[in-house]
């Protein structure tokens, strides 16, 4: 007999997983996350169940039916939440005297009508609910048409102590060699990549652990819709790992943990798993909902296991942006290249960037010369998730910069030249003091 996660039993009975994970307790079994895998025998009775309480709710129908609501939805959202066709609920409205497009947003009180008439009673989900917005929901405006909305790349960043072994993995997993090149093995900068895994497309995010880079790592959490924190099992969870977790929950970034160089002697994965717990993060095993994979990224163990868990994930996720819009980004690294000018490598978090699009980020600009992929090609366009080289700009921006795309050159240098002007009014007005952190950033 196979077995199933909970997740994935909860999509197929329509049910939340912490719905499917409260009628697993009542049954005896002791799980606690979505994540969890149960055996196929187990999980006909829980569909076996939610089948004989679907057929009493129907039996026993008299009230009216709750349904929950986010306060305001467009006719489209709402007709998916009732099950109904958008174009029934539009002639419905028109009944009500009410003439709506299928985008248009309703309001509470005519969501409250309208449901009265299909004889569901509403209840709105409170403000907290609704709250958290994570980079998915970021980048997903309501002006979008929701034609344009497509599925995306996730992004992941790889974040921990320094030499923990961040770039190893990353390597291990592009099956190329980025830390023998590196100045004495310390990862200056973030780097970006896409890599393919299983034909699913994946962006990585390298972030560097030395102490000096904590608004860069801050950045990573920000752009990110996955974390995998590395913890070498030889150290245990450092001050690095710690600030990590930090970002990561800030951003509201799901956590997966790759306990690394499980092949030393001294490796202690268990002691890894006891001390996060220290940070709310309790490893599945020990009922928690915390994946933790150990790996070799050294040796190249596990790499596929830890890839799965990222894939699963991120589908959980449902990741979306728009590809037909001007697009928007962050800067993740930039340099002055002896020939080519400022390159600037940017990941795109919505919309495509084209060639020729007028562009700014922070207090440079310029028009799109040339796009570069990860691979050192030149391509005409780039996506969401997408990490890219940019040339055109006239200086070196700065990591953390958003990119924008303006109408047209003159817009973009204005933009450019305001920046710079309140920039300088800053630096005269106070003193500036210099530290360590600033040096470090505009390497
Ligand atoms: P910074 O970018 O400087 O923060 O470091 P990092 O986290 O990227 O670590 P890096 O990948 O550079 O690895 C640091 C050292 O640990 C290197 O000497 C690696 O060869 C070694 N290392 C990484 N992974 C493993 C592993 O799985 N096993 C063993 N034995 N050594 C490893
Ligand atoms: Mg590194």
């Amino acid at each position: 007999m196979g077995k199933i996660r909970v997740y994935k039993l909860a999509e197929d009975l329509g049910l939340e997983s912490s719905e499917v994970i409260d009628i697993l307790n009542e049954l005896g079994e002791e799980v606690s996350s979505h994540m969890s895998t149960v055996e196929d025998e187990t999980a006909d009775l829980v569909a076996e169940m939610v089948n004989e309480e679907a057929a009493e709710d129907t039996k026993t129908e008299s009230g009216d039916d709750v349904i929950e609501l986010e306060t305001s939805l467009t006719v489209k959202e709402l007709a998916e939440e009732m099950g109904e066709e958008p174009n029934s609920l539009m002639q419905e409205l028109v009944g009500l005297g009410i003439m709506a497009t299928i985008n248009q947003e309703l309001d509470e009180e005519t969501i409250e009508t309208v449901l009265a008439e299909y004889g569901y009673e509403v209840e709105f989900k409170t403000e907290e609910e609704e709250e958290g917005t994570s980079y998915n929901e970021l980048v997903q405006d309501i002006d979008d048409d929701p034609e344009d909305i497509e599925e995306r790349a996730p992004v992941v960043t790889v974040m921990g102590h320094v030499d923990h072994g961040k770039t190893t993995l990353l390597d291990a997993i592009r099956e190329t060699n980025v830390t023998e090149s590196e100045a004495g093995g310390i990862t200056q900068h973030i780097g970006a990549y896409q890599v393919d895994v299983d034909g699913e497309k994946i962006t990585f995010l390298d972030t560097p652990g030395h102490e000096a880079f904590t608004s860069l790592r801050a950045r990573g959490a920000q752009v990110t819709d996955v974390a995998i924190l590395i913890i070498a099992a030889d150290d245990g969870v450092m001050p690095q790992t710690v600030e990590a977790i930090n970002h990561a929950k800030a951003a509201d970034v799901p956590i997966i943990v790759a306990i690394n160089k499980v092949d030393k002697h001294n490796a202690q994965p268990e002691r890894v798993k006891q001390e996060l717990t220290e940070y709310e993060l309790v490893p599945e095993e020990w009922g928690g909902n915390t994946i933790c994979v150990p790996i070799s990224a050294l040796q190249k163990q596990n790499i596929d296991e830890l890839l799965e868990m990222v894939i699963l994930v991120s589908e959980m996720e449902e990741l979306k942006a728009n590809h037909d819009r001007p697009a928007n980004g962050v800067v993740v690294e930039a340099e002055l290249d002896k020939g080519r000018g400022p390159v600037a490598t940017v990941l795109i978090k919505n919309g495509t960037l084209k060639i020729g699009d007028p562009i700014v980020a922070g207090l440079s600009y310029g028009t799109v010369k040339a796009l570069v992929n990860d691979q050192g090609e030149r391509v005409k366009k780039a996506g969401p998730a997408m990490p890219v080289g940019v040339l055109g700009f006239n200086s070196v921006p700065q990591s953390g910069d958003l990119l924008q795309v303006l109408e047209d050159e003159r817009e973009v240098r204005k933009l450019a030249e305001r920046r710079q002007d309140e920039k300088r009014q800053e630096d005269l007005s106070q003193k500036k003091t210099v530290t360590l952190d600033d040096l470090y950033d505009q390497i």
